[in-house]
């Protein structure tokens, strides 16, 4: 039997499906590429192009390959551009979810890992954030991703599935062998920004504010490597297999980093004095986003290996060193 992998050859996905792989799991891929890339994709999975929403094609996956289990990785994911076209993300994340949903049900399919979100708390009343917090989001991303989280409680409730929601903090690193790592056609990210210049791809980063309530006034992100993200994937589907119920977790290292301390990071690994620019605070950015994962800890018994920003960052910075210009 195999795991379905969909959106495997986006970031995350492709390193879950390394992680799979590397673990001896039969993978199928399915990706329609408009974001992915193909050569993220292990060489041991097998690999559909198509859509999600595209159900002939799905029901010809699942006829052909024997599928117990689907993470659910794809999806729309840049909060500044569901900003400005809303429309486009309920479309690929909640309508292509349903469609996909309802191939599932038809064919049997029971147990769904899928990828969330931190922005579905939008502006977090406390840190560390716990799963029972109010879910506010402040972008259409978080809201779709909400959206998602609840048709998929719903179905549940039917008892015909179940599912994992994943809630991620900020997604950073690379594979460690630096074969795979973080590549979006329109990089927004911060520390992939950072390693561009240090690669020389750019000249300056901008620092979006330095005026919060924070210990040195910038943002504070809880940062969480992309291997301890495929182990969760991994673990979870396992937790399913063995009966546990739906639910939702968090998975964040719990140490929050300041926007200057992970520009120091960047310049301590690369060497490089990565020059940046203060700028003004950038629209539905929350101060400070620290998750408790203790849920996904003692329930899944999961372990993130990776809590130096450092090391963090030095795995992104051997596959940037190494793919200047991504795949
Ligand atoms: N930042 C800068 N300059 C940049 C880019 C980012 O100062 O050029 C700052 C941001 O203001 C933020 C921090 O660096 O404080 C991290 O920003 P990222 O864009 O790397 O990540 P976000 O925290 O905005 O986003 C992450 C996930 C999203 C998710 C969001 C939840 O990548 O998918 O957390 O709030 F929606």
């Amino acid at each position: 039997m195999a795991v379905l992998v969909l959106g495997g050859a986006g970031y995350i996905g492709s390193h879950t499906v390394y992680a799979l792989c590397e673990a001896g799991r039969e993978v199928v891929v399915v990706d329609n590429l408009e974001t992915g890339h193909q050569e993220a994709v292990h060489e041991k999975a097998a690999f559909y192009q198509g859509d999600i929403s595209d159900t002939a094609f799905l029901h010809h996956v699942l006829r052909r390959e024997s599928i117990d289990g689907v993470i659910h990785f794809a999806a729309y994911s840049i909060v500044a551009e569901s900003m400005r076209n809303p429309l486009k993300y309920y479309e690929n994340n909640v309508c292509k979810t349903k469609k996909m949903l309802e191939v599932l049900l038809e064919s049997g399919v029971q147990d769904v890992v899928f990828s969330s979100t931190a922005a579905v708390y939008g502006e977090p009343n406390r840190v560390p954030i716990s799963e029972q917090d109010p879910t506010e989001p402040t972008n259409p991303y978080g809201a779709t991703k909400l959206a998602m989280e609840q048709m998929f409680r719903w179905v549940a409730n039917t008892g015909n599935l179940r599912f994992v929601s994943l809630r991620y903090f900020n997604a950073c690193g690379a594979h460690q062998d630096g074969k795979i790592g973080e590549a979006h056609p329109t990089e927004t990210h911060l520390i992939p920004l950072l390693l561009q210049v240090a690669n020389g791809k750019r000249d300056a980063v901008a620092v979006f504010g330095c005026d919060y309530p924070t210990q040195d006034g910038t943002c504070v992100r809880d940062y969480i490597h992309v291997a301890d993200l495929a182990d969760a994937h991994i673990l979870a589907l396992d937790y399913l297999k063995d009966g546990g119920k739906s639910d939702i977790f968090n998975l964040g290292n719990g140490v929050g980093f300041s926007v200057k301390e992970v520009i120091e990071a960047a310049r301590r690994v690369t060497g490089h004095a990565i020059p940046v620019q203060i700028s003004e605070r950038r629209e539905g950015d929350p101060a400070r986003l620290v998750a408790s994962s203790q849920k996904a800890k003692n329930v899944l018994g999961w372990k993130p290996r990776y809590h130096q920003l450092e090391e963090m960052v030095e795995t992104a910075w051997r596959w940037h060193r190494r793919h200047p210009e991504g795949y």
